[in-house]
This record gives C-alpha cells, sequence and structure tokens, in this order.
C-alpha cells in the first residue's frame, strides 16, 4: 500500500548544516563504548576509548556515545577527553554522554560533553509497568513530571537532547506517545525508542514507530531513534522494519557488544542499507536505481573498526559472524567456488573490498621483508603508522611469523593493534 512507503522528511540540526550531512540519510549513533563497555569483560581504558573513539570518527558515525560520565571518574575523564579532541577534529561527530533522568548525572553529563564541538545529552527513565513498579517504584503521573523537569534542565545546559523511555517495547504505547510528547514539549530533539530486553518483532516496532509518528505531538521536528538488544535475535532485523516506519537514528555497537546478547551490530545494519539500496531507497522518496548512500558510514573502514574493538575488549568474533566473522566472506565447497571462479555474483551479495578486507592472494610468512610487511599493512589501512610503530610491530610479526605458516591479514591486525595498544 502508499503507506508503506510514507517518506520522512527530517529537519536538518545544526549538525547536519555544519558538517555538510545530508539530514535525508539514516543517522549511525555508536555506542560502542558506553553500552558496548557495559557488559561483562568489555570494559576498556580511557586511552582504549579514546582510541577506539578515533577510529569511529573515521568509520564516519554521526554520534559517539561516549560513556556513563556519573558511573566513576573514570569515565568521566574518558568522555571528557573524547569530547575535547574527537570531538573537535573536522568534520566531528556529535559526543554523547548518558545520564539518568536525575539532575546530578545530567549535570555531570554536560560537564564532560561540553567540550565537544557538537555536544549531547542522552537522558532516560523507564516507562514500563514492570520497570515503575518494581525498580523506580513511581507512578504514571510522577514519571511524566520527571520527564518534563528533566529534559527542560537538560536543555537549559545544552541545544542537543535525546531522551529515552526505557522498556520502551514492552511500555502501553498510549502512555508511551503523552510521555514522548511531554518530552518534545519540554525541548528533546531526538526521541529514542529502546527496545531494552530484546523482547520485540520487527511487525511490532515499526507499528510502535509509526504510531510514534501519528501521536506523539510536534513529533515532525524531531529525530525518531531506536535501539536494541539481540535476546532474540532479532535485533537487526527490529531496526530495518523501525526505518522502513520513518526511525532515522539507530543505536548500534561495533560487532553487537552489548548487555546479555549484546546490541545491533552496526556492520550487519549499515552493510544492509548498503546491499539492498533499491529496495530501501523508494521508503527514502528517491529512485531504486539511486547510487546515493543511505549512511554516512565509509563502509571500508568497517573490517578494520571490529578487529580493533575486538582486541582492545577481548570479545573474540564467532567465525560465522554476518560481516566480520573469519569466514563471512570464505568460500569452501567445492560447488560455491565453482561458482565464485565463473561469477562472483553466483555466491557473493558483497565484496570482501566494500568492507575494507583486502583480498590478495600474496602470503606472508618468516622470510617476507619489511617492505611486503609495510605494503600489506597500507592495504589494510594502517597508512599512518610511523617508523618505530612499525618497526615494533615488524619484530613482533618475525616473532609469530617463526612459529605460524602463514600470517593472515587477521593475524596482522591483531599484531598491528596490540603494539598500538601497548604504547
Ligand atoms: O537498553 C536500553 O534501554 C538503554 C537505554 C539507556 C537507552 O541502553
Ligand atoms: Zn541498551
Amino acid at each position: 500500500s502508499p503507506a508503506e512507503l510514507d517518506v520522512v522528511r527530517p529537519v536538518p540540526t545544526r549538525h547536519d548544516r555544519e558538517t555538510g550531512r545530508d539530514p535525508m540519510r539514516v543517522k549511525i549513533f555508536d555506542t560502542t563504548l558506553r553500552d558496548g563497555e557495559q557488559s561483562p569483560g568489555c570494559t576498556m581504558t580511557a586511552e582504549e576509548k579514546l582510541q577506539v573513539a578515533k577510529q569511529l570518527a573515521k568509520l564516519g558515525v554521526d554520534v559517539i556515545e561516549a560513556g556513563f560520565p556519573i558511573a566513576s571518574t573514570g569515565d568521566f575523564d574518558a568522555v571528557r577527553r573524547i569530547a575535547e579532541s574527537v570531538g573537535n577534529m573536522e568534520n566531528p561527530p556529535i559526543i554523547c554522554g548518558l545520564a539518568r533522568a536525575l539532575r546530578k548525572d545530567i549535570e555531570t553529563c554536560w560537564n564532560a560533553v561540553k567540550y565537544a564541538a557538537f555536544p549531547r545529552i542522552h537522558t532516560f527513565i523507564a516507562t514500563s509497568d514492570i520497570h515503575m513498579l518494581h525498580k523506580l517504584k513511581k507512578s504514571r503521573e510522577e514519571v511524566l513530571g520527571i520527564t518534563r523537569e528533566m529534559v527542560t534542565y537538560a536543555r537549559s545546559l545544552c541545544e542537543d537532547v535525546e531522551f529515552s523511555a526505557e522498556d520502551a517495547l514492552r511500555s502501553d504505547p498510549a502512555f508511551l506517545y503523552q510521555v514522548y510528547s511531554v518530552a518534545v514539549e519540554a525541548g528533546a530533539t531526538t526521541l529514542n525508542v529502546p527496545d531494552t530486553v530484546g523482547y520485540t518483532t520487527p511487525s511490532e516496532f515499526k507499528a510502535l514507530i509509526r504510531g510514534l509518528r501519528a501521536h506523539v505531538k510536534g513529533v515532525e521536528g524531531v529525530t525518531i531513534s531506536v535501539h536494541g538488544h539481540d535476546d532474540l535475535g532479532m535485533a537487526v532485523a527490529n531496526f530495518m522494519a523501525a526505518i522502513e516506519g520513518g526511525a532515522r537514528q539507530v543505536e548500534c555497537t561495533i560487532n553487537g557488544i552489548g548487555e546479555r546478547a549484546g546490541n545491533a551490530a552496526l556492520e550487519e545494519i549499515v552493510m544492509a542499507l548498503h546491499v539492498r539500496k533499491s529496495f530501501y531507497n523508494p521508503r527514502f522518496g528517491r529512485a531504486p536505481e539511486d547510487e546515493m548512500a543511505l549512511t554516512n558510514i565509509q563502509t571500508t573502514e568497517i573490517w578494520k573498526t571490529s578487529r580493533l574493538v575486538s582486541t582492545l575488549t577481548g570479545m573474540v568474533i564467532q567465525p560465522n559472524k554476518a560481516i566480520v566473522g573469519a569466514n563471512a566472506f570464505a568460500h569452501e565447497s567445492g560447488i560455491h567456488q565453482d561458482g565464485i571462479l565463473k561469477n562472483k555474483s553466483t555466491y557473493e551479495i558483497m565484496d570482501a573490498e566494500s568492507i575494507g578486507l583486502a583480498k590478495n592472494g600474496l602470503v606472508l610468512g618468516k622470510h617476507s621483508g619489511r617492505h611486503a610487511f609495510r605494503s600489506r599493512l597500507t592495504e589494510l589501512g594502517y597508512e599512518a603508522l610511523s617508523d618505530a610503530e612499525l618497526n615494533k610491530a615488524f619484530v613482533r610479526f618475525k616473532e609469530v611469523a617463526d612459529k605460524k605458516k602463514e600470517i593472515t591479514n587477521l593475524d596482522l591486525e591483531s599484531i598491528v593493534n596490540e603494539e598500538m595498544r601497548l604504547e
């Protein structure tokens, strides 16, 4: 039906205008350094968070959620350092911090993010009956009052305020529309809809986004965002449906790291929008054959970013993980290899090169010299390594090559990331 193709035309933000971003694209909000880092075993030092933030900026994310400043002085410092450096580079991303709907959280968050050229405060309160009854011990009226007061306070500090209704997908939709209407009236510029416990389905998510667009007062002037966890393995599918329903910001993490089963994986959403451009273009009011990208992501930076996050967090990527798993572009069976040799499109829907995974027959081993080593690293995107960094990595490469017959690109990336981490 024509309603399936209703097109959302977001109002350009100051960030869009001043960094030349097309407001029609889906904004990529990366929360690797907040929701991702929050998961067991993924803690990073301030130095490591800064290293990831620099790579996320290179990847082209629109927003970096750098941490939860009230959580610890370490996290406050990490968010502040990211705001000061990455938040002031050329065409910087928005630097965001998380805050509960509490005055001290919001104030602390602002004191960490305010150094960025484009700071954002992200404040949240739970709206499901389950959370309000058992966790907050607050009535609906009280939650509405806190939303109004805290969004107003956040907005008095910062022009860019995101409001999340925690556990939105298990909340009563009529109450949710009321809460979001109050948030918009109080000055929220982004309304985030979190599937906090990974409970929803694609059709439910799409219907709820449509519901917001129909019932929230002032919704046409703000960005609708989605946030989701992967408890039932549907986080990415849910986001794609939400985009069809009119969501124009997605909150995701590299390699899908995050609480419990993780968050929606950035690389999967971005590549789905990229590979299925002709399917999604009409939903953005474009012709199916339009070649313009639907996100601002430099897809060729995906592989490098994925390896960096895996090395720094110690979270191993399963070999069959979509897009960034070691086997994602490997063809083993005879029938598949035969097809690929005849025509790549038989079994490949995207090029390994499109995510920055160099395909190169040249095998590096213990006899390889510094020149071959440097040129492979350049192909992998490590062209900015200093001579000292290269020398250190080369020594380590020789040690590993003595023990292994072949050094893969994956080994090389681990070596370089490990050396950079030890700096
Ligand atoms: O999962 C969640 O609800 C969150 C919110 C704080 C956005 O992470
Ligand atoms: Zn979350």
